[in-house]
């Protein structure tokens, strides 16, 4: 019962605070570089963002010159270019080393 009642409190939270959350927490090179919720998110209610809004801008693989000696994470010999941005750069939450479930690379995602 006592667990009932937090986890509905919980999901209220949740639909009370996400799109503050959210907000506070953009990435600062998109927040830098003027971007609005809406160059990203076409739709409200807000939801998820697919690769295909975030090559809009972005022109993928994009390779770096340095790449501090690990491999490409843009264009592996496994996934090629093809995998989506949001297996590694969250907007609004810390991002991810996805190659990292694996292998023990030494990179830092944006
Ligand atoms: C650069 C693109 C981008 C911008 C700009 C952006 N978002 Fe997002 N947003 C995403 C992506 C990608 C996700 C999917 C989850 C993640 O990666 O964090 C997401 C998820 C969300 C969600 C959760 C939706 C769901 O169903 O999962 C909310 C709410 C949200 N964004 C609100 C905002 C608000 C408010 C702003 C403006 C302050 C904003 N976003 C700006 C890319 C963006
Ligand atoms: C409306 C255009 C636009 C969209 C849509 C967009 N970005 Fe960006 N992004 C930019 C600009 C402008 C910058 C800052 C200049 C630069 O580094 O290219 C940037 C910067 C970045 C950087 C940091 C680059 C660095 O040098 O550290 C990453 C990573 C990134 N974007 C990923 C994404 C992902 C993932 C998405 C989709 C969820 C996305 N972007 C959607 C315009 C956009
Ligand atoms: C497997 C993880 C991974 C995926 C998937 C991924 N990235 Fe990246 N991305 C990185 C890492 C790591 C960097 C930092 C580059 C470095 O290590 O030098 C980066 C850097 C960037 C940059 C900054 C410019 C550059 O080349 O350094 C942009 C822009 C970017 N990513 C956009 C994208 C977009 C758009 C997608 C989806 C089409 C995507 N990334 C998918 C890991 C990833
Ligand atoms: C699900 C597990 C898994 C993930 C996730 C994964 N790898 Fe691998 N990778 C492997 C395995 C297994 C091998 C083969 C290991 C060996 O033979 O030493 C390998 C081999 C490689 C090799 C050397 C083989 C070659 O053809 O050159 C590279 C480079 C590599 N991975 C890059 C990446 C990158 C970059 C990512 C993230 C985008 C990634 N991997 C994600 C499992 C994974």
């Amino acid at each position: 019962m006592c667990k009932l009642i937090l986890k509905a409190a919980l999901v209220m939270t949740a639909i009370v605070g996400i799109q503050a959350f959210a907000a506070n927490t953009m990435k600062p090179h998109h927040q830098a570089a003027g971007l609005k919720c809406n160059s990203c998110h076409a739709t409200t209610p807000f939801q998820a963002v697919s690769t295909d809004q975030c090559v809009q801008c972005h022109q993928l693989p994009q390779k770096k010159t340095d790449y501090h000696g690990a491999p490409d994470k843009h264009d592996s010999p496994h996934y090629g270019p093809t995998l989506d941005c949001d297996n590694c750069h969250h907007e609004h939450e810390a991002s991810e080393n996805y190659c990292n479930n694996c292998h023990d690379f030494d990179f830092k995602v944006p």
